[in-house]
């Protein structure tokens, strides 16, 4: 396993990999990684002949006030993992190596990106669409893996790539979670104990949204409500968003039908979490 750091040398190890007829998939990660970033490298490594992990923390996809200088980074332990999943290559450029010094080009979805993370963090996917689009164009991979975590921008990538006619299978997987429920993030380190104890809110609510769906619910603004109502008994937690919406376009439903996504943003403390379930009526 090989940690390059210049858009030239993946380049090069990419081509040859090519000409061999060996096919690529890539993992973006913004490092830090932990089980849940694993379980897409293990998969890209059993449906590809290479797999590359690109370990980027992204400037342009956080805004001004957000956490881009605290973003946990340590990129010893990224290497260790990224070698025991099976991976080959580690690209981790820096943001100069990216960006240089007049970049000035930006690939953005409408529609798809409006809501949710979308209308609380106005830069963040068109961030996300061109550091992917660049990775994209620098790997040249068959397949490219994302969890279902960040399902916004699951649905935001898998537009993009249509609508720009990438090449690219966008291969979606589970969210992996601790064995209480809190699904795994690298923003899960800023929590202290109380605040950890306090995060099992956002999977316990969740948990009861489903049921009363399962119930029979198919009005949006009762599970919503369902779904609030205990978050709120959390001292700790601050409500950011609770949602319902279709899981292709993301735009907001009255009534449970078809495939929708139930998503929430939540403040811990100062650590904003977010987590999901998706669910498909057959009705
Ligand atoms: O999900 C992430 O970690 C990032 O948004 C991604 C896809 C690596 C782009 O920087």
């Amino acid at each position: 396993m090989r940690l390059v750091k210049t858009i030239k040398e993946v380049r090069e190890i990419v081509n040859g990999w090519k000409k061999e007829g060996l096919s690529v998939g890539l993992v973006p990660t913004m490092g830090y990684l932990h089980e849940g970033h694993e379980s897409l490298i293990v998969k890209s490594v059993s449906q590809n002949d290479k797999t590359v992990v690109s370990v980027f923390v992204n400037p342009i996809q956080f805004g001004p006030n957000e956490d881009l200088a605290s973003y946990p980074r340590d990129i010893e332990h990224d290497k260790e993992l990224v070698k025991n999943a099976g991976a080959d290559l580690i690209f981790n450029p820096e943001p100069e190596e990216m960006y240089g010094k007049h970049f000035t080009t930006l690939v953005n979805t409408t529609e798809v990106s409006e809501n949710l993370c979308g209308a609380k963090r106005p830069v963040h996917f068109g961030g996300v669409c061109t550091v992917l689009t660049k990775l994209f164009n620098i790997v040249n991979p068959e397949r490219a893996y994302f969890g279902q975590k960040d399902a916004q921008q699951l649905a935001v990538v898998k537009r993009f790539v249509k609508d720009l006619n990438f090449d690219i299978e966008i291969v979606g997987c589970p969210i992996i979670r601790e064995a209480d429920g809190l699904a795994k993030s690298s923003r899960n380190t800023y929590l202290n104990k109380e605040e950890r104890k306090a995060a099992l809110i956002l999977s316990k609510s969740l948990k009861l949204g489903k049921e009363a769906i399962l119930k029979g619910e198919r009005n949006s603004s009762k599970v919503i409500e369902i779904i609030t109502n205990n978050l709120n008994t959390e001292k700790l937690a601050k409500v950011d968003y609770v949602s319902i919406v279709d899981n292709e376009n993301i735009q907001y439903v009255d009534k449970i039908e078809g495939e929708i996504l139930c998503a929430i943003a939540v403040y811990i403390g100062k650590t904003r979490l977010i987590d999901n379930f998706i669910y498909k009526c057959e009705d």
